[in-house]
């Protein structure tokens, strides 16, 4: 159990203790405590994850830790401490791929504005050099290279030169939001378990070469599947068959057009999007001993989803 609350710079507990399953923390003498909710032996309180809304390192002022723990509130992070886990905890570049209005590029964007991911997007990639998602790029200085090469678009990198100037940003992760090619395999040798992506239906459902946009959807309208919505997975060297790391579930409505899904589903991606990468710009994507990749939630140690 590695989790250290810290005080200033001190710490809030002086040890950490295993007995019967069950975390303990020890309180330093300097710090008097009632937690109302944690029962207590001596100095010792079981960690409870109810207790906090953060359990990873974070620094918060003495005067905040005495006040919470003297009126047995719920210690959760004011945005200057937000702002101070970021500092503990590096920021990560991230680049992003997109062939058309990159509407879930701006979702996740504008969740780091928000605060909400601890990262930053350092370039963006497209086939399309003058698609929304590139001239939205532009418009918030974010550099934007052009791959692969082709007839259409000279300017297009090689597969090596992409690897090449991506390392060059210093990309940590890579989140494919609506790009239309398939990922060469330099790539995915150069980022393992690294990269993204975001497909419209439930997969394995729907998924695979030819299902992309109003495609999926109207193929789960035709199905008579009573629910759809978006997953977001690992990318491997195939169409949608990556590990998947998060879902969504939305209804399929007895009168739904594939716009009326498409948009429902959308809305749940732009969520989820961003959840999802918050979550891998904090480092809580754990792999299972199978190889599923689960999420581990901000808020319960024990929760995963
Ligand atoms: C989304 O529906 C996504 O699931 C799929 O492509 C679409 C991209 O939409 N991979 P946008 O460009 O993010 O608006």
């Amino acid at each position: 159990m590695g989790t250290l609350f810290k005080v200033g710079s001190n710490s809030l507990f002086s040890s950490v203790q295993k007995h019967q399953d069950q975390t303990f923390l020890r309180f330093p003498t300097s710090i008097s405590v009632s937690f109302s909710s944690v029962s207590k032996s001596h100095n010792w309180v079981p960690l409870k994850p109810q207790n906090f809304d953060y359990l990873q390192p974070f620094v918060v002022s003495s005067k905040r830790v005495s006040a919470c723990l003297n009126s047995g509130e719920r210690l959760a992070m004011s945005s200057d401490e937000k702002q101070s886990l970021k500092n503990d905890v590096r920021k990560k570049n991230l680049a992003v791929f997109v062939s058309g209005g990159g509407s879930n590029f701006r979702a996740v964007h504008q969740a780091i504005r928000n605060g909400d991911v601890n990262g930053q997007f350092v370039v963006l990639v497209t086939n399309k050099h003058d698609c929304g998602g590139a001239r939205y790029a532009r418009e918030n200085g974010i550099p934007v290279i052009i791959y692969p090469n082709t007839k259409n678009e000279p300017e297009g990198l090689s597969s090596n030169d992409l690897v090449a100037a991506l390392s060059t940003y210093k990309v940590d992760f890579i989140l494919l939001a609506g790009y239309l090619k398939l990922i060469p395999s330099e790539l995915i040798r150069a980022y393992p378990n690294s990269i993204l992506n975001i497909h419209p239906s439930l997969l394995p459902a729907f998924g695979g070469k030819g299902y992309y946009g109003t495609k999926v959807h109207k193929a789960v309208i035709a199905s008579g599947a009573r629910y759809s919505g978006p997953t977001i997975h690992f990318v491997d060297e195939n169409y949608d068959t990556g590990r998947i790391l998060a879902q969504r579930i939305v209804p399929v409505l007895v009168n739904d057009t594939a716009e009326e899904l498409a948009a429902r589903v959308l809305r749940q991606e732009h969520k989820m999007y961003a959840e999802v990468a918050a979550a891998v710009c904090e480092e809580r994507v754990i792999w299972r001993e199978d190889g599923v990749p689960i999420i581990r939630s901000k808020s319960d140690l024990n929760h995963f989803s």
